[in-house]
């Protein structure tokens, strides 16, 4: 799968920027604030329909714009399709050649990419919430059926959570068909969610192994089903044991909105204890294995996104993640220093110079 063109509209720090990329290696080389993340937002942004940085859409558009548009060609098994969202004050479209989509969802898992950037320690180091979005999203990547079941998940939730609130007496019928709805989509999601860690799981040790000369690596699924072959009636006991404490707390205290995972590097969790380096590396086992399901089990060439991870790591490292991504895919690699990155990757490279939000190239590595 490869980006071909793309074109940004009153885009963070763009006005107006039309880019043809190389089917390989896209360089984007600036100081520091001059919009080379914002290069790669965007692409993340045309595939995810979210920002890997923010919450909000709005932050999106330059100040002072009404609109932000983002334009994207994508070439995939020889077919190229033309992928656009626009954000204004009341929200954003998203459309495929022209085809406006209602729902979100329908759009989503088409164009496949996968992001490494410095704010990835958070899915070790941060809250459960912050794991449980990594989950989505990359899950999400795959499946749009997962993100149906999520949506109507969180809309049961909310009507749950919103009843357990009222102060008139309940009636327990009601509450019945909310949680059984809620078991059911529990169960949906669990097992998407299992599925995808067992994945990893398959292709994080060796990984592991190659990148670091260790082969002690696993992710746990930490959920609250333990019986998968009896999920249903597992379930159904659950809620029935805390429905005294959610009565009284007012809120759904169990279900996949709880749903965490950790990293065990030689049998210890390194979530909370780890060092610096085994995070890092961690984490780029798991962006790598998730590559690595893309492309065995789906047979997707998914587009890989590298925000300055070149400057921060050793050499060793650095020719190991190529030697996972090189092939097939296309890459695009910000860096302030051409210089960080070695001459096997620059000279087959198209570069570009970012200043200020604005682009020059030099075409095919002429440099
Ligand atoms: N909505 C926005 N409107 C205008 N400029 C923005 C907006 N959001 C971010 N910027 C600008 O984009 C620049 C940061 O771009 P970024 O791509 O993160 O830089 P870097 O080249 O360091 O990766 C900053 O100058 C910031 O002020
Ligand atoms: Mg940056």
């Amino acid at each position: 799968m490869f980006l071909r063109k793309i074109e940004l509209k009153n885009f963070r720090n763009y006005d107006s920027l039309k880019l043809d990329f190389n089917k390989n290696i896209n360089i984007f080389i600036g100081n520091n604030a001059q919009g080379k993340t914002n290069i790669l937002e965007s692409i993340y942004f045309l595939s995810v329909t979210k920002s890997h940085r923010c919450n909000k859409d709005n932050y999106l558009i330059k100040n002072d714009c009404i609109f932000s548009k983002v334009v994207g060609e994508v070439e995939n098994d020889g077919r190229k399709n033309t992928y656009e969202i626009i954000i204004n004050s009341e929200g954003k479209r998203v459309s495929i050649n022209n085809n406006v989509f209602k729902r979100i969802s329908d759009y989503l898992s088409k164009i496949n990419v996968v992001m490494f950037c410095p704010d990835d320690l958070e899915i070790i180091k941060g809250t459960p919430s912050d794991r449980r979005k990594f989950l989505n999203i990359e899950i999400g990547q795959i499946s749009n059926e997962y993100v149906l079941y999520l949506a109507k998940y969180n809309k049961v939730l909310k009507t749950r959570n919103e009843y357990l609130k009222t102060e008139n007496e309940k009636d327990f019928n009601y509450l019945d068909i909310l949680t059984d709805e809620l078991i059911d989509l529990n169960t949906k999601i669990y097992k998407y969610r299992k599925e995808f860690i067992n994945d990893l799981n398959n292709y994080i040790v060796d990984i592991y192994k190659i990148i670091s000369g260790k082969e002690d690596i696993k992710i746990k699924y930490d959920s609250l089903i333990d019986d998968e072959d009896n999920m249903i009636n597992e379930l159904h006991d659950k809620y029935d044991r805390v429905r005294e404490s959610e009565l009284n707390q007012k809120t759904t205290l169990i279900g996949v909105h709880r749903d965490d995972f950790s990293i065990y590097i030689d049998g210890e969790m390194i979530n909370n204890y780890g060092s610096q380096g085994q995070h890092r590396m961690a984490i780029l086992c798991l962006k790598l294995a998730e590559i690595e399901i893309y492309k065995n089990k789906y047979n997707i060439n998914p587009i890989i996104l590298l925000d300055d991870i070149f400057s921060e790591l050793d050499k060793k490292k650095k020719a190991n993640i190529i030697k996972y991504i090189d092939g097939d895919m296309q890459i695009f690699i910000t860096s302030t220093d051409l210089n960080s990155i070695s001459k096997r990757i620059t000279k087959n490279a198209d570069i570009f110079y970012i200043d200020d939000g604005k682009v020059e190239g030099e075409k095919d590595g002429t440099r």
